[in-house]
């Protein structure tokens, strides 16, 4: 189990460890992201509120979420270990340092970026994650007319009963909670201001995962780059609308 080893203690397993977890968490959201779009229908939340059912009772996603949270600490692990190898392997004294000449500013500010992004999650997590799975949820029915058009109604907390929450049309309203906090100015500010982080940390990470793991070459370097670059605007600038249309618009 040498290679083991090899990977966890070395700077190039170490790095390898780092794209692989890049990698799958970029994947995850871009599914996140195709998910919480429900939330922009002119439904009531219906297609979001079964869509969060469907997330959290499936047994292939439920076993694909263990693998999410075990990456996203191995991210962060790694990246800590990999931050204090560098800094005591970097020569003290180095007085001639033009980091601008060799580096692009993300490339260099990955750490400060990454945290953003790890304050973000603790946040959000905390906000809707934590609430669906231990929160003290709202509830709503729907009902759809003869023409298929969906209404809704909240129901009272004090009206919530075992029997009710199993009727059809009864749902548990996260789509309520995200409503709820994005009326208010500063999420809405955090949540910005968070996608701007995460758009200059995927502009780096995402062609660095690929050279990493040495899918590399004069051909096709250029395409990943430029399918990272669009990747980074267009899918932080969707998560952030997300907010903005709550605020501004709904
Ligand atoms: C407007 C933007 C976003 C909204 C409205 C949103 C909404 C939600 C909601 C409602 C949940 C809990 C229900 C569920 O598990 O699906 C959740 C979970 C989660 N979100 Fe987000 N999210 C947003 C952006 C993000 C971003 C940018 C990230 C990562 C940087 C992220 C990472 C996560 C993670 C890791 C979970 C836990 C997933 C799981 O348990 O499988 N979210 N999000």
């Amino acid at each position: 189990m040498s290679w083991v080893k090899n990977v966890v203690t070395g700077s190039l397993g170490k790095k390898f460890l780092m794209s692989l977890t890049g990698l799958f968490l970029i994947t995850f959201l871009v599914v996140h992201l195709i998910g919480n779009l429900q939330l922009l229908k002119d439904d009531g939340g219906y297609a979001f509120n079964t869509y969060s059912v469907f997330m959290t009772t499936n047994p292939i996603i439920k076993t694909v979420s263990y693998i999410l949270y075990f990456s996203i600490l191995l991210h962060v692990f790694v990246s800590i270990a990999l931050t204090i190898k560098n800094s005591k392997a970097r020569p003290t004294g180095y007085r001639v340092n033009k980091p601008g000449s060799t580096s692009i500013w993300q490339s260099r500010n990955m750490g400060i970026l990454g945290t953003i992004v790890l304050i973000f999650l603790v946040i959000h997590l905390q906000g809707f994650w934590a609430q669906y799975k231990w929160g003290d949820m709202p509830y709503v029915k729907y009902e759809f007319n003869d023409v298929g058009e969906v209404s809704r109604s909240s129901i009272a907390n004090q009206d919530v009963t075992e029997e009710l929450k199993h009727e059809e049309g009864v749902y548990r309203d996260l789509f309520m909670v995200v409503e709820d906090a994005f009326a208010q100015w500063w999420i809405v500010a955090i949540y910005v201001v968070s996608m701007i982080g995460l758009a200059f940390h995927l502009s780096h990470g995402f062609q660095s995962a690929f050279q990493t793991l040495g899918i590399n070459h004069a051909s096709y370097t250029p395409t990943i780059k430029f399918v990272g670059m669009v990747f980074s605007i267009v899918i932080p600038a969707l998560f952030a609308w997300i907010p903005i249309y709550f605020f501004f618009i709904h």
